[in-house]
């Protein structure tokens, strides 16, 4: 394995980041594999949209994988990494590459498809990105909704994988959800004026920013079900192998929105299984269905060795995070937006 070092032009502070890269793999394939984003197009060395300098080290260059190193006296000579296989430890420049979750946040213009009542009080918004290049994303990220004469935008997990110019969300609007229900309004007026509406993206660090190389566990509460549902479409798109869990704990049956969606994926994937927890009692009594969630993991998957993604409130993902430890996950393998921006109280 040789080191790699990948120096983002375009920042008024040098930027890198380190890699590895075997003599067999190119530049190119090394990184989109550890989780970068590089300019590219053709893969195959003509269209020289993946154009770095070659800052330091030996390389094999192009089609005919010609030797190139770089001469100190000399301007960095050009390669193109998607052809660029490394010799020893090389440093390349380039601009508009991104680190593993780094993707740069764009503002655009969408326009309102569809909204629609799923089930109980649960939205389906289908928002279309404009044409041309779109925004990119990680399965498993959120945007922001700018409503007018609003200071603060509204946040929204996408609910569909990257990749596509149409966008779903799933909103719960329960009568009591003023701000909700707003944002309902707002989206169906703006769908039946065929006006645009204004979205920021992408947020969000609990994501698939690389193909995982282990098992994934998958824990939702009511919408929360929206972030699983896009990595969960990456990952069978991607023919990934390991086993994968989705645990979706709601208060009600008909919180349960897209509960044939999920048993249609347990039919269809090996690999894949699919665990409701409803937490109503036979009187219609709700329960907190969060300890339901945490036990029925625990009693089912080893989470010493498995990524595990969490959404839904901080009470929730605390408590699961809280017993999934003290079962012997390692830290670094738990991931939630939550804990960015919530504390414990
Ligand atoms: S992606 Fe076209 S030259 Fe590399």
């Amino acid at each position: 394995m040789h080191q790699l070092k990948l120096i983002r032009e375009n920042d008024l502070q040098a930027r890198h980041y380190d890699l590895s890269c075997s003599s067999e793999q190119t530049i190119y394939s090394a990184a989109e594999q550890q989780g970068f984003r590089l300019p590219a197009s053709c893969l195959n060395g003509i269209c020289h949209i993946c154009r770095a300098s070659l800052i330091s080290g030996k390389v094999l260059s192009g089609t005919a994988q010609q030797p190139l190193a770089r001469d100190p006296a000399q301007a960095p000579p050009q390669v193109m990494l998607c052809k660029t296989w490394p010799l020893d430890t090389c440093s390349v420049s380039l601009k508009n590459i991104y680190g593993p979750g780094e993707l740069p946040v764009k503002n655009v213009k969408c326009q309102v498809l569809n909204v629609e009542r799923l089930k109980g009080h649960v939205f389906q918004v289908d928002l279309q990105l404009p044409a041309g290049k779109q925004p990119e994303f990680f399965p498993g990220q959120y945007l922001a909704l700018n409503l007018p004469d609003k200071a603060e935008a509204s946040y929204f997990s996408i609910a569909s994988a990257p990749g596509q110019r149409l966008i779903n969300l799933h909103i719960q609007a329960d009568p009591h959800l003023l701000s909700a229900l707003e944002v309902i309004g707002f989206l169906q007026m703006s769908m039946d004026t065929q006006r645009a509406v204004s979205v920021a993206l992408p947020y969000g660090v609990a994501c698939l920013s690389s193909m995982p190389a282990q098992p994934v566990i998958l824990i939702a509460a009511g919408t929360g079900f929206a972030q699983m549902k896009s990595i969960l479409e990456y990952l069978f798109e991607h023919g990934f192998a390991y086993p994968v869990a989705l645990y979706w704990g709601v208060r009600k049956a008909e919180d349960m929105y897209l509960h044939e969606l999920a048993e249609s994926w347990a039919a269809k994937y090996a690999n894949f299984t699919f665990r409701p927890i409803i937490g109503e009692l036979e009187d219609g009594e709700s329960t907190d269905h969060h300890e339901q969630l945490s036990a029925a993991v625990l009693a089912e998957q080893a989470v010493d060795n498995a990524r595990v993604f969490v959404s839904g409130s901080p009470k929730l993902v605390f408590s699961v995070m809280d017993a999934l430890l003290a079962a012997g996950m390692p830290e670094q393998q738990f991931f939630s937006d939550v804990l960015a921006y919530a504390t414990r109280t």
